[in-house]
């Protein structure tokens, strides 16, 4: 279906490819791709945002048939290293077994039922993993290993009694896990979209310097989706709303994915380029903070900044950023990862951002964000620690988040608000902007059709 561009609806959209044709470097093909996908342009029953039966469904027929990212690679650099991936009532140990392979089991001992393993670790010496309550042993592979007092269970046999495996696969760094063992292998499920645009700026040679979570009073899916446009930046973020225009933005729908380009530093609001600059060098957005370059006569924000950040970043790495275009170097170039995983692109402060219901309660759910920076030439720095971010608190608490801090709490408070309407009589259904909340339609119609596929088939 040809996708409308905003321009042919007769809005007041600025074409993001003019922009883009006046940068100093262009950007790569991938920025011009349309999407393939045009979803309904309908009205959503809230009941998806509130019902405690359609939260059943999801953990029924999406959570368990759905590829999620599980952690990064990074996260398990030793051989023996696991850590424990949980979504809703199930938990995943995820283990290194070799340089380059990894496993997914169940996290239950076949004894008794216990949680195997909390939280993260690395195996011993013996290589096994051990549970606390009788002592049943597992190797990394998932087989009973050892079976104290063995007299006693005539049919138990060791080496055929495993922890029950769990799909795991990988994609550019991140570790993705399926419940179900007949799922689409996952690059079937990601498509051509995703590894082809991320070819460029592959996350694999990235490292989180920032990393947090916070439970927000609201439903996953509205937590994600004021993430997935930029329509809400000048009523929400005034401050920063003043700097980026939230006209200059594409929205792509590839299948179930999706992807927003925001340019930034485009602004038509009497603001200087110098202006520009300053603000956001200021906010610490930038690279670095420690100088702040001049617009000269007549030149742009845009590619004075794209400049600036490409020689931080080849100063903090040792690497040549300078074929990267303006975009790759500053805007914001965000990918929904269906359901709940949102990757950036390109080489500005990169974030990522992750959503998982919080157990089957419909009103809440846990948020990470995590700031991403380019790896310095032959290093492979850990990941920052996982900081939470108490109710009550900033997201400013979190080591990293300084910047960007002031802007998720405005996020947050609308989100809580957000909930607490839905469940007002006086509103039925969700209304999505046809083009700017496209990629929000795309989340709700998938999962319905996940459910949708899940109630026509077997009984659960
Ligand atoms: S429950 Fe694990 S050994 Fe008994
Ligand atoms: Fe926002």
């Amino acid at each position: 279906m040809p996708d409308p561009t905003p321009q042919a609806a007769g809005t007041d959209m600025k074409s993001v490819p003019e922009v883009l044709a006046g940068d100093t470097v262009p950007p790569p093909p991938p920025y011009f791709d349309e999407g393939d996908t045009d979803p309904e342009c309908r009205p959503f029953s809230k009941q998806s945002m509130l019902c405690p039966d359609y939260a059943r469904r999801e953990a029924a027929h999406l959570w368990r048939e759905v590829w999620q990212m599980a952690c990064r690679e990074r996260a398990l650099p030793n051989v023996g290293d696991y850590l424990t991936y949980d979504i809703l009532d199930q938990s995943v140990i995820i283990v290194r077994t070799g340089e380059d392979e990894f496993s997914a089991f169940h996290n239950v001992c076949q004894h008794r039922g216990l949680k195997l393993v909390e939280g993260s670790g690395s195996l011993g010496d013996d290589g096994q993993f051990k549970c606390s309550f009788h002592g049943w042993c597992y190797d990394g592979g998932g087989k009973l290993r050892t079976l104290p007092r063995a007299w006693d269970f005539p049919t138990v046999e060791p080496g055929k009694v495993r922890l029950p495996p769990v799909r795991i696969d990988r994609w550019d760094g991140w570790i993705f896990i399926n419940f179900d063992p007949d799922a689409e292998p996952l690059a079937d499920f990601l498509g051509d979209m995703l590894p082809r645009h991320f070819a460029l700026w592959p996350q694999a040679e990235r490292h989180i310097v920032s990393h947090a979570m916070r439970l927000i009073r609201c439903n996953w899916k509205a937590a994600l989706e004021a993430f997935l446009e930029v329509y809400h930046v000048p009523a929400t973020h005034p401050s920063a709303g003043q700097f980026a225009s939230d006209n200059a933005a594409k929205y792509d729908v590839f299948g179930p994915h999706g992807r927003m380009h925001m340019v930034k530093f485009v602004t038509s609001k009497g603001v200087s380029e110098q202006e520009l600059v300053d603000h956001w060098i200021g906010m610490g957005l930038a690279a670095a903070s420690d100088s702040i370059p001049r617009v000269p006569e007549g030149g742009r924000a845009r590619g004075v900044l794209a400049d600036y950040q490409r020689q931080q970043y080849a100063a903090r790495t040792g690497r040549d950023f300078s074929r990267f275009s303006d975009a790759e170097m500053l805007d914001t170039l965000e990918y929904h990862v269906f359901p709940n995983f949102a990757p950036w692109g390109g080489f500005g402060t990169n974030l990522v951002y992750r959503v998982r219901p919080n157990g089957f309660d419909p009103h809440t759910c846990l948020f990470e964000v995590m700031v991403t920076a380019p790896d310095p030439a032959g290093e492979k720095p850990r990941d920052a620690d996982l900081t939470i971010v108490p109710e009550d608190a900033s997201w400013m608490v979190a080591p990293g988040m300084t910047g960007l801090g002031p802007v998720l709490d405005e996020d947050v408070a609308n989100l809580e608000r957000v909930q607490k309407g839905l469940q007002s009589d006086g509103y039925q259904e969700m209304r999505f902007s046809r083009y700017q909340e496209r990629l929000i339609r795309n989340l709700h119609q998938r999962v319905d059709e996940y459910l949708a596929k899940g109630a026509d088939g077997p009984a659960s």
